[in-house]
């Protein structure tokens, strides 16, 4: 029996793509790991009469949510049906560390936040399959034709080897290297991009498939690179495969000159990482002191923030 004046928090972590993404939805692998700074908590606690939720982005009646939040709204549903409990009478707060649409899976990890304190509300036991289950039908609505990337990751918290209806293979990465993440500050678009990739792929398939090809075989060289501990050749990856996201369309102006910011600062590597069209890039540096000179550089070029994040393995569990 619920005690009404109890709040139960659940939290997810966001992700950060290394490589593969966007060739990931066409069969492709892609290489996707956890990604701390990008957590989300979602509060819930039980008040009297409508649901309501509180975020940065929205504060209101759940029925009075805009568009871009349905996916929220129906995954709350989908969970509440499930477990047999009305989604009435519920104080709902969502407190993400950075900004959504960045391309670091704030979607799938609100959803997967919204899931896990849902289902610890209801004092319900929850499996990774399950919660996979509701956000990949948060992500559907959020993204149209989502690989599943997202979803896996904010769901195990491990870094993976992925490719579309395949088993993914979890991948330890252990190397001497350091990413440094940075935040152009425009909002990504991944909806749209994915859909132009498509519209691309039906309208030039040749060069369109063969770029996509490209990008899978340099996630398949950089899953050797990772199993050989290998950062300067993982960092030259990084960058062909930005080359081919930007001749997919993918990318935009702030992506790009940061791109050339972080390599011109010394990076082994950099990319647009995510959906595209604005959001996050990364750029690998071998030693932490070089990763701070290099966030350092992005932040004068104008990245509104930036991350650092250890390659070593104390960053896999
Ligand atoms: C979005 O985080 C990654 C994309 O590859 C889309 C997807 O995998 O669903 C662009």
């Amino acid at each position: 029996m619920k005690i009404l004046s109890e709040s139960t928090v659940g939290t997810a972590n966001g992700k950060i793509i290394l490589i593969g993404e966007h060739a990931v939805v066409h069969g492709m692998p892609a290489i996707a790991l956890p990604f701390e700074a990008a957590q989300v908590t979602v509060e819930i606690e039980p008040k009297n009469g409508e649901t309501t939720v509180e975020s940065s982005y929205f504060t209101g009646k759940l029925s009075e949510v805009p568009a871009t939040l349905y996916n929220f709204v129906e995954a709350l549903k989908a969970v509440c049906k499930y477990l047999n409990q009305s989604y009435e009478g519920l104080k709902i707060k969502v407190n993400s560390l950075i900004p959504s649409e960045r391309g670091m899976g704030s979607s799938a990890a609100v959803a997967s936040a919204l899931v896990r304190s849902i289902f610890s509300y209801f004092n319900k036991e929850l499996t990774k399959e399950r919660l996979f289950e509701f956000v990949s039908i948060s992500e559907k609505i959020a993204h149209g034709n989502p690989s599943g990337l997202d979803a896996l990751i904010v769901s195990n918290d491990h870094s993976y080897y992925f490719i579309k209806g395949e088993t993914p293979e979890k991948l330890s990465i252990d190397l001497p290297g350091f990413l440094i993440a940075a935040d152009t500050g425009f909002k990504g678009q991944t909806k749209e991009a994915v859909s132009d990739v498509g519209q691309l792929l039906r309208d030039s398939k040749g060069k369109t498939s063969e770029l996509i090809h490209s990008i899978g075989r340099l996630t398949k060289k950089a899953k050797r690179a990772i199993e050989d501990k290998d950062p300067r050749f993982l960092g030259e990856l990084l960058t062909k495969a930005h080359e081919h996201l930007t001749a997919l369309t993918v990318s935009s102006e702030q992506l790009d000159q940061l791109v050339q910011v972080a390599l011109e600062s010394g990076a082994l590597g950099a990319k647009l990482t995510g959906g595209g069209r604005g959001g996050c890039m990364i750029a690998l540096a071998e030693k932490k002191d070089e990763a701070l000179k290099i966030a350092e550089k992005l932040e004068k070029a104008g990245a509104k923030q930036t991350w650092i994040h250890s390659l070593g393995e104390d960053a896999n569990d």
